[in-house]
């Protein structure tokens, strides 16, 4: 699919709608594993990496569910974006219910609420999410103090509407996401050496 702009040029849309470090992690995060699973699927990855770098790229400027994502919707429009990105970020939003009915949806909907947990968990620990394992992951989400903000049912329903197993999903997600660590201010293991 022909897009209206490259990988850095929406990188540097995204920038200049947000001065915020921890929604420009955020994005960066959601697109590592868009990344990585449109290779696992064998989907186009450049259109699904900038899927994820838009679908909070209006949050700065409409920071409520009553403007976000829909009144970003006719920016990006206007910029040229496809129907299949945009019908895809207006998707990641549960309070306008809209049918995530294809795997692009589905797919940036189970990475956007974990990727985010996933590194939290990784700010706690002084390796990151090096040798983070699953199973203390699992642990946190059943803890609703920690990262509270994420919802836990979104986790868990998301991962299920993908069609993977919730275990798979996580791990997958924790590998997405290393190779990016510096990126997303997370320490590594060469920092605790
Ligand atoms: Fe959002
Ligand atoms: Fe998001």
């Amino acid at each position: 699919m022909t897009l209206p702009m490259t990988r850095d040029e929406a990188w540097e849309l995204f920038c200049e709608w947000t001065p915020s470090e921890s929604l420009r992690r955020h994005v960066l995060a959601v697109e590592a594993c868009m990344r990585a699973y449109a290779r696992k699927f064998g989907e186009d990855e450049e259109l699904w990496g900038v899927t994820a770098l838009l679908h909070d790229f209006d949050w700065e400027m409409h920071p409520t569910l009553e403007q976000h994502p829909q009144d970003g919707a006719p920016i990006l429009r206007e910029e040229g974006w496809p129907d299949e990105v945009i019908d895809a970020i207006l998707s990641h939003a549960e309070h306008l219910s809209l049918p995530r009915d294809t795997l692009l949806k589905k797919t940036l909907f189970a990475c956007d609420e974990l990727s985010g947990f996933i590194v939290a968990c990784g700010y706690v620990r002084p390796t990151g999410i090096d040798g983070l394992e699953v199973k203390s992951v699992k642990k946190k989400l059943k803890q609703p103090s920690f990262a509270a903000g994420v919802n836990r049912d979104d986790v868990t329903n998301s991962a299920e509407a993908l069609g993977v197993d919730l275990d798979e999903h996580i791990a997958f997600v924790i590998a997405a996401l290393q190779p990016h660590a510096r990126e997303l201010g997370l320490r590594t293991e060469a920092d605790a050496a």
